[in-house]
């Protein structure tokens, strides 16, 4: 973690980032089921290459997906293919070199939790309201009552280090909730838990956003969570990431891993990810 506040402000959306004039309205709110149709995330043909002094790395090459709102769009793919960026390019953090990003504001929760290790929970879950002109008390008020919905109930005042890890990730997807965005994109939220503890996150983030529903990009590599989350799974190739497939989800909410369509569909993806069992 580097504690660096800039950096974790940006992730929240609340700096300016590049490419933010390319952002297209917030769509309004209301019963999301009216906007299904319209996409909140639209990413066309993009490629981005990285050019350093030691290297040129081309991290993407015509990626594609789409999420209407309040959906859910899952993104797996193998280490390095790119799925960070792609994040970032939602959220205006970058600009693709060809091809189009359009999104509603997005909120990125980022691979590293980025909590500021001086601030107390409760301060580092209200930061990017506070940041935004909110007083500080102010902020806290608003996110106090998410302590207890997300099982933090007593921990306001914690520090980051005497959290567990899931409770640090709970705090930082509240920060990501509480920037107010109507587009999320999570990096890999629970790739640090153990396993028994991400199948709990997993089916809590599935309750959250009944209630407080969100556009979301997830970047995950459990292909599993990937379908039981998403509307819709985009495969990447390693890198350059390229949309090697693209798997509707059609099965209601909740899913049981176990059941026939739900294996039958984690195990298109895995094949689509040229893994064969
Ligand atoms: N700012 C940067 N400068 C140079 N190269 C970069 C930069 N950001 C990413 N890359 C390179 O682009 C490629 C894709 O990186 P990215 O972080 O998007 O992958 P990823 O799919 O998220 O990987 P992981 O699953 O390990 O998190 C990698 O080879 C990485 O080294
Ligand atoms: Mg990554």
């Amino acid at each position: 973690m580097t504690g660096d506040p800039a950096l974790t402000l940006r992730t929240c959306g609340v700096m300016p980032a590049e490419g933010d004039e390319a952002m297209i309205e917030a769509p309004p709110t209301g019963p999301w089921s009216e906007l299904r149709g319209t996409a909140a995330v639209q990413v066309e043909h993009v490629s981005r290459t990285f050019v350093t002094k030691r290297a040129v790395v081309q991290a993407l090459a015509d990626v594609s997906l789409h999420a209407a709102p309040g959906e859910i769009v899952t993104v797996v793919g193998s280490s390095g293919c790119g799925k960070t960026t792609l994040l970032e390019l939602v959220c205006g953090l970058q600009r693709p070199d060809t091809g189009s990003v359009t999104s509603a504001p997005a909120a990125l929760m980022p691979q590293r939790d980025l909590l500021l290790p001086w601030l107390s929970a409760i301060d580092n879950a209200g930061l990017a309201l506070h940041a935004r002109g909110v007083k500080r008390a102010d902020a806290r008020k608003q996110a106090a009552p998410w302590f207890e919905r997300f099982g933090l109930d007593g921990f306001e005042q914690t520090r980051p280090a005497e959290l567990s890890g899931g409770m640090r990730q709970r705090v930082s997807f509240l920060r990501s909730l509480l920037a107010g965005k109507p587009v999320l994109a999570l990096d890999e939220p629970f790739a640090a838990l153990d396993a028994i503890t991400r199948v709990e996150m997993q089916g809590w983030l599935g309750r959250v956003l009944v209630t407080e529903p969100r556009t979301v990009v997830l970047v995950t590599h459990d292909v599993e969570e990937a379908v039981v989350l998403g509307d819709r799974v985009i495969v990447l190739s390693p890198r350059p990431g390229r949309t090697a497939a693209a798997v509707e989800v059609p099965h209601p909410r909740p899913r049981k891993r176990t059941d026939p369509e739900i294996v039958e569909l984690r195990e298109r993806v895995l094949s689509a990810l040229g893994v064969t069992s």
